[in-house]
């Protein structure tokens, strides 16, 4: 294939353009691809036609796909794919997840073997909203000051699924049933420890590996000085809107980001029955580490 990867933004974002996600990928256009991702954390394929099969089909040429623990939410075409979407059935029901994303978070860091990418599939943009957001957590702890780098050198933090012990986020009242599943999550998850200077497993760069969504405290560090510490890391990490990207999605956009060295957010700002709809695949990952450079 002839495909063109042209950047879009300097927070690492790149689009390609004449792909089809389709066909299987050559070998030597997978090594391209490959490569383009350790260049540009987040990689837009624009244009694409994906059923859930042929998006689960390109997404496993990356690695093994997670399985879904949200069974409820999985395409019934496809139990890899999950909906993250505000429609609702006639019943009143809900289609997929509809408050995913909500605050700033890297995927599913609150488990020891965090997935390594995720692909995001647009189905149906609203009219209005639906942003994601990406920060490059690269760049945020290139630019860290000196004195809050020492603070942290050969630390864990502590993340948690469970928002109820998260004074940081706020449960969406739009998901039925949320806060009972977050408190039930309080004691019924373990807490799990990741080193807040995450080296990544194949550039060999590091990057901050905390957020606001998931890291509830710093291990062997007393609260009253663990949690203002959290607020200047993340004062820190929202002070430059260079480190930034918002994807405006398209309809048949094909987004994948790295989460070894990115947060993000899902924007917002739209409301039903402006609908949006997206198809969910994630990659598994490996455990986050610390190598020092
Ligand atoms: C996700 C996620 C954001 C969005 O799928 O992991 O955070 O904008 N999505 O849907
Ligand atoms: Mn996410």
């Amino acid at each position: 294939m002839t495909f063109a990867v042209k950047e879009i933004s300097p927070a690492g974002a790149a689009e390609i353009t004449g792909f089809d996600c389709r066909v299987p990928t050559g070998a030597a256009d997978l090594a391209r691809l490959k490569q383009a991702f350790l260049d540009w954390p987040i990689l837009c394929i624009r244009d694409q036609r994906l059923t859930p099969k042929q998006q689960a089909t390109f997404a496993r040429q990356w690695g093994a796909l997670e399985r879904q623990d949200r069974s409820t939410y999985c395409h019934p075409d496809d139990p890899d794919v999950l909906i993250l979407s505000n429609e609702r059935r006639a019943d009143g029901s809900q289609v997929g997840i509809v408050d995913a994303g909500d605050f700033w978070h890297s995927d599913s860091s609150h488990i020891g073997e965090p997935c390594r990418m995720t692909m995001l599939y647009s189905v149906k943009n609203p009219d209005k909203g639906g942003d994601t957001h990406f920060i490059n957590m690269y760049q945020v702890l290139d630019a860290l000051p000196d004195a809050l780098k020492q603070r942290v050198a050969g630390r864990n933090a502590i993340h948690h699924v469970a928002k109820t012990l998260n004074p940081r986020v706020t449960i969406s009242a739009e998901r039925e049933g949320a806060a009972d599943y977050y408190k039930s999550r309080e004691k019924a998850t373990k807490p799990v420890s990741q080193p807040i200077v995450r080296t990544h497993p194949e550039t060999g760069r590091q990057a901050l590996y905390i957020s606001p969504r998931f890291t509830i405290a710093i291990e062997d560090m007393d609260d009253r000085e663990a949690q203002p510490l959290l607020d200047d890391l993340f004062r820190h990490m929202f002070s430059n809107p260079a480190w930034q990207y918002t994807h405006k999605w398209r309809d048949g956009d094909l987004v994948f980001w790295d989460n070894a060295c990115l947060n993000h957010m899902a924007g917002g700002g739209y409301e039903y029955p402006d609908t949006r709809r997206m198809h969910r695949t994630t990659i598994v990952g490996d455990r986050p580490f610390y190598r020092a450079a």
